[in-house]
Parts: C-alpha cells; structure tokens; sequence
C-alpha cells in the first residue's frame, strides 16, 4: 500500500512538489500545519491558478492515503533532523576532544 501511494504522489503531484515533496515549483510538503480536513479540501479542490483539483482523478480513498503520506514525511523529516543534530553533536564533541589531545 506505502508504494501505491509513492506512485501515486509520483504521477500526481511530483512534477510540482518533487519526488520527495521537497517543492519544485510548488511548496514543500513536510511540515504541513494543516489539518487533514484543510489537506483534503487542497487536494479535491486545488488551487486556483496554482494547483490543479484531483477531486475527479482521485478517489476519497487515494486523498486520505495520500495525506497519510504527507504525514509520515513529516515524521521521517523530524527523524532525520534528530540524527542530523545528534551527529553534529557527536561530531562536535569528538573535535572538543581531538583539540584537547594536540600539544599545539
Ligand atoms: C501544477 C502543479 C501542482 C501539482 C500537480 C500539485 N500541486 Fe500541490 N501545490 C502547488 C502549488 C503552486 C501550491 C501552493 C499554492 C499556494 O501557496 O497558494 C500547492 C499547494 C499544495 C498544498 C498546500 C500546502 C500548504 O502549506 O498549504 C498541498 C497539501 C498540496 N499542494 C498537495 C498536493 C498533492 C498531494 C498533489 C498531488 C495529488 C499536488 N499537490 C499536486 C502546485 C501543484
């Protein structure tokens, strides 16, 4: 089901969003502070001028996959960023105790 909804993302929404939602010529899509109702609502209607309705194209099903995809970035996004801090602390605290052990 996770790579349906991958192709899915793929097709529809990518060649704006990119293919990891990052944003291309639309926004990206981690992080979303919006409500799955308000997501639910972009998506079926879009946006005027912006960004094209898939309310025809997409079934209430595909939506809701779909925001359940957007969800989980924002979870791997906050994963990543907890390794990423973690990492530059370590790094951090490894180059305190290299400097620490040089007679210069
Ligand atoms: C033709 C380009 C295009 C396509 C295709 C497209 N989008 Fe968008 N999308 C945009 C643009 C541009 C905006 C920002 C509009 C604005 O800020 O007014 C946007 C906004 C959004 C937002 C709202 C973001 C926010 O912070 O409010 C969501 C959610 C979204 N898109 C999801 C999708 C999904 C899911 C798909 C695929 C089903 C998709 N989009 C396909 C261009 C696109």
């Amino acid at each position: 089901m996770q790579r349906r909804v991958v192709i899915c993302f793929r097709l529809n929404c990518a060649h704006c969003h990119a293919d990891d939602a990052r944003g291309d010529e639309g926004p990206d899509l981690h992080d979303l502070h919006r409500s799955d109702a308000r997501i639910h609502e972009v998506i079926t209607a879009g946006i005027k001028g912006e960004m094209p309705s898939f309310g025809k194209k997409l079934g209430d099903p595909d939506v809701r996959r779909l925001i359940a995809y957007l969800r989980t970035l924002h979870r791997l996004n906050r994963s990543r960023r907890f390794v990423q801090n973690l990492l530059q602390k370590t790094a951090c605290a490894a180059a305190v105790q290299c400097s620490s052990h040089t007679h210069s």
